[in-house]
């Protein structure tokens, strides 16, 4: 079985959702609690053993760059200041040279497309999607838990998660086949996968929350630069042409999903993280308290 070391995080899109605070800084870039989004994505990436992170980004994603890499200038200061605990924490999040890449995908053309512009540095070997804007606490860590379940049942794996009720119709929802041994029936044969599908005719209640492991295979389908809903090319849409010569399996995976890409899903994010701070968390709970009472 060849290992998942890479993971590509597309980080492209215009983060409509997000506006005004996306329109100047890039959308991961916004803090959940202690650090940017994009750090915590990261860091669930490194606890699933992830060597290379290949950024897809669009203009004016420069911070995110700058993000992970050193301020010679901020750090010589902290350590001339014997500031120690800030140069910590501002050197925190740092990669080791060469593995983190970021290229740009000159269009949003779609999530499809941000993800063949991973292809070169891929190469032929299986590789994990990040979608960033998901944000999953999780132990083990989501990914993780996805590449575990690779390494049983090999293929390409998709995280999935329940939609909240009477929701599924606004998400992608998958197709279920088979409950694969183990993960306590968690682990499924995925046989098909609908966008959006009118109330009513939803496959399932599981929707595909921003994790997978795909194959390289799917760069060749991805290529043909095939248009899908809303004008965009769509990673679904090769998946699909994929799963009719490679298996699929979806993964509940066990965790909370935060939807950073709106206002309320990231304040949600920011409270639970905050709330479950080591140092924080305590004061946190008094702030909320102290707001509710009024
Ligand atoms: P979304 O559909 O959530 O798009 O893309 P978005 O632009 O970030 O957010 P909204 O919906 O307009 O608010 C899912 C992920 O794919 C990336 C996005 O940056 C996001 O992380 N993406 C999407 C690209 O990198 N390129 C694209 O062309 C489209």
């Amino acid at each position: 079985m060849r290992p998942v070391r890479k993971a590509v995080l597309p980080v492209a899109g215009f983060g409509t959702r997000a506006m005004p605070a996306a329109k100047a800084t890039p959308k991961n870039l916004l803090n959940v609690f202690d650090r940017p989004i994009l750090a915590h994505v990261v860091e669930e990436g490194r606890a699933a053993g992830i060597e290379h992170f290949i950024f897809i980004v669009g203009r004016g994603q420069g911070p995110i760059e700058d993000y992970f890499d050193h301020n010679v200038e901020l750090e010589s200061q902290l350590e001339a200041k014997g500031k120690v605990d800030i140069l910590a924490l501002a050197t925190a999040d740092l990669p080791q040279p060469g593995q983190m890449s970021f290229i740009r995908q000159m269009r949003a053309n779609g999530l499809g497309h941000a993800v063949w512009c991973a292809r070169d540095l891929i190469g032929d070997e299986p590789f994990a999607v990040m979608l960033p804007d998901m944000l999953m606490d999780a132990a083990p860590a989501a990914l993780k838990q996805c590449i575990d379940a690779y390494q049983q049942v090999g293929g390409n794996i998709v995280a999935v998660e329940p939609a909240p009720p009477g929701q599924a119709h606004k998400y992608g929802i998958v197709s279920l086949g088979d409950t694969a041994a183990g993960f306590d029936g968690r682990l499924k044969t995925m046989t098909g996968m609908v966008e959006k599908p009118p109330p009513g005719t939803e496959p399932s209640n599981l929707f595909i929350s921003g994790r997978y492991v795909l194959h390289p295979e799917i760069f060749a389908l991805l290529a043909d630069h095939q248009k899908g809903a809303g004008g965009e090319i769509q990673l679904t849409d090769a998946m699909l042409r994929l799963m009719a010569i490679q298996d699929f399996h979806a993964l509940e995976y066990q965790g909370t999903t935060y939807d950073c890409g709106d206002v309320l899903g990231l304040l949600r994010a920011n409270l639970a993280f905050g709330l479950k701070h080591a140092e924080h968390g305590g004061a946190v709970r008094d702030l909320a308290a102290g707001l509710l009472k009024g």
